[in-house]
């Protein structure tokens, strides 16, 4: 028997009780075992390019491969001097006021310089201003850097877009940033510039900082276009975070950046604040840093996908054609980013739980999604799937996912049980 005192278990931080990371969580670990038992998963549960036959593009490749020799090195802590000024041309070019090479801060993904904003922003106590649904490192980042998010809603009646007021009806004296993800995960809502104007106005009011995650910019559908905020916040301070995961397909890459624009007298010490952050760890992962100029000012190789005939747009057709499908599901139309995040809806919505939902789609049809909560959201009723399987994969997935709803639309109900 172990004479281990439990007394001597290592104590962890307290706060780690509020953070949760699902998307690679405990329904993922289940997820391994049952591979590890020999069963064939599909697994819709990471933005993962490379794990569905993506490749980064060719001429992506080739700048990091004709470089290597000159990877050894650290390099600045705000990134590899070229890149820094490929992404301030890149930022310049779509209206990014006062965009320029020493306020690009480049990070192991933009997970890293997530953390590190939050990190350089706030004191004890002090809140943000976050969506729910959210993609969920935004809330645990400020929950490790000491902070309070406070939750706005974008509810699927309003097409998962946000409302202004509301946002402005949440901040208080500790309020310091507002936080916006678009075009979004997991709803793909894609916000219109009207509601994006008034959500800068309200930051102006305030003096609250913008931090604005477009990491998926560049994949939209249907004619949908993108409006950077940025240009819109004028003189305001806004940090702007972009990379290489998701539109450049190269997520292990781990290659993001942060783009800080507006007066560059309001935001002296954050910038700073950012550096030195950024300096304690060094400098980010050099080879994907060659690939930055290739990516902003080569080949558009992104648009292609998303397009009538793209692999990425046929998977949302299927995914939205087998929501219309079916009876137990309701869905808004993703109009951009790489998920679906559909809303169990009729006699299968009835004592609905989407964890115990997810563990059961797992368990009996070996399909992997997220459940709904995962991203913040008060209600258990949606769940989030990547578009990133090939149109005939989410189909099947879709037929499994209809199979187990019917099963519980057709059971009794507790209350006639009991
Ligand atoms: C909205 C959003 N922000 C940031 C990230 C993290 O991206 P990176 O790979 O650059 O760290 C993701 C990844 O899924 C994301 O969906």
């Amino acid at each position: 028997m172990s004479s281990f005192n439990p007394r001597n278990k290592i104590a962890t931080r307290t706060r780690l009780t509020e953070v949760r990371y699902e998307i690679r969580g405990e329904l993922a670990r289940r997820a391994r075992e049952l591979e590890g038992q020999g069963r064939s998963l599909i697994k819709l549960n990471i933005g993962n390019p490379g794990a569905f036959g993506f490749r980064a593009p060719e001429h992506l490749q080739q700048a990091i491969a004709g470089r290597i020799a000159r990877t050894d090195p650290y390099t600045h802590q705000q990134g590899l001097p070229e890149a820094r000024e490929a992404i301030a041309a890149f930022h310049k070019a779509r209206g990014t006021p006062n965009a320029s090479p020493e306020r690009v801060f480049v990070g192991n993904g933009v997970s890293e310089l997530i953390d590190i904003s939050l990190r350089a922003l706030l004191n004890p106590g002090e809140e943000v201003l976050v969506p729910s649904p959210d993609y969920p490192l935004w809330s645990a980042a400020t929950i490790l850097n000491d902070g309070r998010p406070v939750y706005y809603k974008c509810d699927r009646d309003n097409g998962f877009l946000p409302d202004p007021e509301q946002i402005e009806s949440l901040v208080s004296s500790r309020t310091r940033a507002i936080v916006l993800i678009n075009p979004n995960n997991p709803t793909g809502a894609n916000y219109p510039r009207e509601i994006l104007e008034r959500i800068v106005a309200i930051a102006q009011r305030y003096r609250l900082l913008l931090l604005v995650d477009e990491i998926y910019d560049h994949i939209l559908y249907d004619g949908n276009t993108f409006q950077p905020v940025a240009p819109l916040a004028g003189d305001l301070p806004c940090l702007s975070f972009g990379g290489l995961s998701k539109v450049h397909r190269a997520c292990g890459w781990r290659v993001g950046w942060a783009v800080l624009s507006g007066d560059p007298l309001a935001s002296g010490d954050f910038h700073h604040a950012m550096d030195l952050l950024g300096a304690l760890r060094l400098c980010a992962n050099v080879p994907g840093q060659f690939a930055i100029e290739q990516a902003l000012h080569g080949a558009d190789t992104i648009t292609p996908l998303c397009e009538p005939g793209g692999r990425l747009y046929e998977t949302r057709k299927a995914l939205i054609e087998a929501c219309e499908a079916s009876p137990h599901l309701s869905l808004v139309a993703p109009a951009g980013a790489l998920y679906g995040f559909p809303q169990v809806v009729g006699d299968a919505a009835r004592g609905f739980d989407d964890h115990e939902f997810a563990l059961q789609m797992l368990e009996e049809e070996d399909v992997l999604i997220v459940p709904g909560t995962s991203f913040n959201v008060p209600y258990r009723n949606h769940f989030r799937v990547t578009l990133l399987p090939e149109a005939p994969v989410l189909r099947e997935v879709f037929a499994r996912i209809d199979r187990v709803l019917s099963r519980r639309a057709d059971a009794p109900s507790r209350s006639a049980v009991a």
